[in-house]
C-alpha cells in the first residue's frame, strides 16, 4: 500500500526538500503551504520530477484550513501515515543577543501561534486518521535553539545566539513531543524531534553551512523509521541532543 504523508511549510527551503525526499520513496505526499501560488508552484517542480505530489492549502495557524485539511485526507485516504510538522516563523529579527527583557508581546503571540499552537492544533486534529495507520510517524521539526542544554552550556557554539522568542516556541514544541510520545507509546505511532541543523534557508539566512538537502534527511530518516525505531527523541543526523 503506497504511504500517505503530509508535509507543512512545503512550498520552500527544508519543507519542499523533505516533500521531495519522501515522494522519491514512493511515498504520496501531500505538499502544505499556506500560499497558493507558491505551493502549486512547488507542486508543478516536484511533478515535473514525475514525483506524485498533491498541494493542499494549509496555513497551520488558520483552523478553517486544519478542518479542510483533515477531511480532504480522510475522505480521499482514509488514513495519514506522516506527519511532518516542518511549518515555522522567525520573527525575532536577530539571531545573536538575547532580547528575553524587551521581545515585544506581539512577536511571542505571532510565533506561538504558527511554531506552537499551529503545530499542536493540526496534530491532534490529525490523530485519529494517523491512528489509522499501521506505522504512524510524527515528526516536528525543531531547532538546536529549543534544547535547554544548549542555552546552558556556555562552550556551545549556539550559546551566543538567544532569540528568545523562536527559541521558547521550540521549546514548546520539544515538550509537545515528549508529551505525544508518551501519549502514544502504547500504539505503533513514533513521535520525534528533529533538529535540521543549521540549513541556507530564509530562516537560517545564506552563511548557514548546509544545504535545505542535507538539512531535510534528519526529519526524512525520522519519518520512515521502522517499527524498532526510538520513539519521544530529539536528535540530528542520528545524533540524540539534550533537552
Ligand atoms: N534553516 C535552519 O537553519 C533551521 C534550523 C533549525 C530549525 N529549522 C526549522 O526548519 C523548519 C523549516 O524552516 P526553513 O529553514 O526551511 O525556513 P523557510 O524556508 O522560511 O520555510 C518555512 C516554511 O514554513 C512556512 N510557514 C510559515 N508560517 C506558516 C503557516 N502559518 N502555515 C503554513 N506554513 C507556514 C513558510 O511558508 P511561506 O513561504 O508562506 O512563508 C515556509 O514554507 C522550521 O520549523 C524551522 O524552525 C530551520
Amino acid at each position: 500500500m503506497t504511504k500517505i504523508a503530509l508535509v507543512t511549510g512545503a512550498n520552500k527551503g527544508i519543507g519542499f526538500e523533505t516533500a521531495k525526499q519522501l515522494a522519491q520513496k514512493n511515498i504520496k505526499v501531500l505538499l502544505g503551504a499556506r500560499n497558493e501560488t507558491e505551493g502549486k508552484k512547488a507542486e508543478t517542480a516536484l511533478r515535473d520530477l514525475s514525483l506524485e505530489v498533491t498541494y493542499v492549502k494549509l496555513d497551520i495557524s488558520n483552523s478553517e484550513d486544519i478542518a479542510a485539511v483533515t477531511s480532504y485526507i480522510e475522505s480521499q485516504y482514509g488514513v495519514l501515515d506522516i506527519l511532518v510538522n516542518n511549518a515555522a516563523v522567525f520573527l525575532d529579527g536577530e539571531w545573536f543577543g538575547n532580547n528575553v527583557e524587551s521581545v515585544p508581546m506581539k512577536t511571542l503571540r505571532d510565533t506561538f501561534d504558527i511554531n506552537y499552537f499551529g503545530t499542536v492544533e493540526l496534530t491532534q486534529a490529525l490523530l485519529p486518521l494517523i491512528k489509522k495507520s499501521d506505522a504512524g510517524r510524527i515528526v516536528n521539526i525543531s531547532s538546536l535553539s529549543g534544547s535547554f542544554g544548549v542555552h546552558l552550556d556556555e562552550n556551545h557554539w549556539l550559546y551566543q545566539l538567544k532569540p528568545y522568542t523562536y527559541s521558547a516556541s521550540k521549546t514548546a514544541l520539544n515538550q509537545f513531543t515528549v508529551f505525544l510520545a508518551n501519549a502514544l507509546k502504547a500504539t505503533n505511532i513514533k513521535v520525534n524531534a528533529a533538529s535540521p541543523g543549521w540549513v541556507k534557508t530564509s530562516i537560517g539566512s545564506d552563511q548557514a553551512p548546509l544545504t535545505p538537502e542535507e538539512g531535510a534527511k534528519t526529519g526524512v530518516a525520522l519519518a520512515l523509521l521502522e517499527d524498532n525505531g526510538p520513539t519521544g527523541t530529539f536528535s540530528q543526523s542520528g545524533e540524540v541532543f539534550p533537552w
